[in-house]
């Protein structure tokens, strides 16, 4: 086994055995799938807990479910570099991307949307539902090595690009792209620039104001530690008058208790991107999940990741097996995949000896996060070497 008897990766406080009693679940399983649903935690289940208790004993607590809600929109903001008012509180990417493309003025000359093929279907699909408004979709592709250099994005934008959307770490491939080049590129052609983080979000640092994206979108289902049913969408601060969703809800007028129906006047600030009634449940998770990444913090969780995700390159190689996820300097983060002559039957094997994994393509996915410790990173490498005529 590869590495088996080396130097042990250091832990620091808040990562690996420091934090994985709080994960039930490593008590008889090793979990590597957090890029499809982060393990559940003592803090979260807790949180729901709370949730239903608070509404037993007092009913109706909507000052304080709206409370919560705004600490939510505070705790993603302080994850990404950005103020809380903006960021927008949504139930899922889709509807996040959904309300940003239904403020675009696609008709004006600017109709055109340029999607990475990483994309994740939710926003592939709401881009090119716009082409019933008349939109233009263009999809920038990868080279065979599975990296998309910079030049194909410039030669899809142009002067005509409304939207620019790339996504920080893809869910198929692992691959992470330079989303600050890509937002570069799209502002010289005067187009805006989305990054859908919800791969990176609690396992990679994201500072907006570096990135310089004017929209970013996550959710807490992966990395964040929590359930379904809570997202977030970033859009800075000198877009928020330019920019008027016609997909909208209450939550998103100027004075969601006016109660008023007599005309359409959203939110000054970002929260005009919210819609309907927030998910209070999710967001008791959402805020429980957030404040163990917050608590780890996401540099140190990235350089506990690496350490292990390093180890496991390391015995993948030795196994020679053929690891799809590009391996240059900031092109991989928590994800790696590796190809399969038939994925699903490799998550079955790994899965009859407890081994949680998932698969995309003709890839095994196996992420890793906080809680995973080098003993987990070595399970894996057994189980493969043990199916290895399943790897190609
Ligand atoms: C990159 C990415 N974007 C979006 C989503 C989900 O979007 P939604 O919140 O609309 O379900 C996922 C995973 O489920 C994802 O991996």
């Amino acid at each position: 086994m590869p590495g088996t008897g080396g130097a042990r990766h250091p832990l620091s406080g808040g990562v690996g055995a420091a934090i994985r009693d709080r994960f039930p679940i490593f008590e008889h399983t090793t979990y590597a799938n957090s890029c499809s649903q982060g393990a559940l935690s003592t803090d979260v289940r807790q949180a729901y807990e709370a949730y239903l208790e608070g509404w037993d004993a007092h009913g109706a607590e909507w000052e304080h479910w709206v409370e919560r809600a705004e600490a939510a929109r505070a705790a993603f903001a302080r994850l990404v570099g950005v103020d809380a008012d903006e960021v927008a509180v949504t139930t899922s990417v889709s509807q996040a991307v959904s309300s940003l493309v239904s403020a675009l003025p696609l008709e004006r000359g600017r109709g055109k949307i340029v999607i990475s093929e990483f994309e994740f279907p939710t926003v592939g699909q709401i881009a090119h539902a716009q082409e019933l408004r008349g939109a233009e979709v263009v999809h920038v592709r990868p080279d065979a090595d599975g990296r998309i250099p910079l030049e194909r994005f410039a030669e899809a934008i142009d002067d005509e690009t409304a939207l620019v959307c790339c996504t920080a770490v893809s869910y198929r491939t692992g691959y992470r792209l330079d989303v600050g080049e890509v937002a570069r590129l799209a502002h010289e052609r005067g187009a805006l620039c989305l990054a859908d983080s919800y791969q990176a979000a609690g396992a990679v640092p994201l500072d907006v104001g570096a990135l310089d994206v004017d929209f970013l979108t996550a959710g807490t289902v992966k990395y964040l530690l929590a359930s379904a049913g809570l997202a977030f969408m970033v859009v800075r601060r000198g877009l928020h008058d330019r920019l008027l969703p016609t997909q909208t809800g209450w939550f998103a007028d100027e004075d969601i208790f006016r109660m008023d129906i007599s005309d359409y006047s959203p939110a000054s600030d970002a929260r005009r991107f919210d819609a309907g009634t927030p998910p209070v449940p999710n967001i008791y998770a959402g805020l429980a999940g957030m404040a163990i990444v917050e608590e780890a913090g996401v540099a140190a969780i990235e350089t506990h990741v690496g350490g292990l995700r390093d180890r496991l390159l390391a015995g993948l190689d030795e196994l020679g097996a053929t690891v799809a996820t590009p391996r240059g300097e900031g092109e991989i983060g928590p994800l790696v995949c590796v190809v399969s002559t038939d994925p699903n039957a490799l998550v079955a094997a790994l899965a009859a000896e407890r081994i949680v994994t998932s698969t995309r393509d003709a890839n095994l996915r196996i992420s890793l996060h906080l809680y995973n410790v080098v003993e987990d990173v070595d399970r894996i490498l057994d189980a493969l070497a043990r199916n290895r005529a399943l790897l190609a």
